[in-house]
């Protein structure tokens, strides 16, 4: 299986359909989907006739938007994923973030490790001007891993959530971070031109 990049921590890694199997687990975790479906699994019919046909569409149509497994280098545990691709009806310059990683490797730093070495493919091998990412105004974990990856809160809104989840009430936040600001936080490097 292709690999899309690897960080000190992570290996990102694309999809197959025997992954089905770790994302039924992953989705099985109530602290997982708090912010997702109000802590309700993914059926499993849902991730084998829906989620990985996807990505694996995704890997077919672009070796750099779509779904990646992330992987615990040594091991090759399956540690979650993350993803970097437009969002329904966006242009392929503005790609957006996104994070979902086993409760069991919480906390030590592994989302910002990713989305940071994500944010750097977007700008150095996909057109992308521009990085976006959105959650729940309430869900601080992840509004804090958008700033210490380099993004910047732009704008509060109310997404449209299939099911009614605790703290919606509250609405959602995109994050984003433009590729003269992901250069400006680079100074010591010469800067690239955008991938055509
Ligand atoms: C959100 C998620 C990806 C974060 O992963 P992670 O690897 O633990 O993230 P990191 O360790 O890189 O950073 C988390 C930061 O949030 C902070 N944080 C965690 N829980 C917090 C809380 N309840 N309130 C405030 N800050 C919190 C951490 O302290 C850390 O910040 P710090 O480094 O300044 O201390 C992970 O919890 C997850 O996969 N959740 C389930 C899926 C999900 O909700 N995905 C996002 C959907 S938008």
């Amino acid at each position: 299986m292709r690999i899309l990049l690897e960080t000190p921590r992570l290996v990102l890694r694309e999809f197959a359909e025997s992954d089905a199997g770790f994302l039924v687990a992953l989705d099985g975790d109530p602290s997982v989907m708090r912010y997702l479906s109000n802590g309700t699994p993914t059926p499993l019919r849902e991730i084998v006739e829906d989620h990985i046909p996807a990505y694996l569409a995704y890997h077919r149509a672009s070796p750099d938007f779509g779904f990646w497994v992330a992987q615990d280098p040594p091991s090759g545990d399956f540690l979650g994923w993350f993803h970097l691709r437009p969002g329904p009806g966006c242009p392929d310059a503005e790609p957006e973030l996104g994070y979902r990683l086993r409760r069991s490797s919480w906390g030590r730093g592994l989302a910002t490790e990713g989305s940071r070495a994500l944010i750097d493919h977007a700008f150095l091998h996909t057109p992308a001007t521009r990085v976006v990412a959105e959650t729940m105004t309430v869900h601080a974990a992840s509004r804090r891993v958008m700033e210490k990856s380099g993004m910047r809160l732009v704008r509060h809104f109310t997404a449209d959530w299939p099911v009614r989840i605790d703290g919606d009430e509250q609405g959602d936040v995109e994050y984003a971070i433009a590729r003269e600001e992901w250069l400006a936080a680079r100074p010591q490097e010469a800067a690239p031109p955008p991938a055509q």
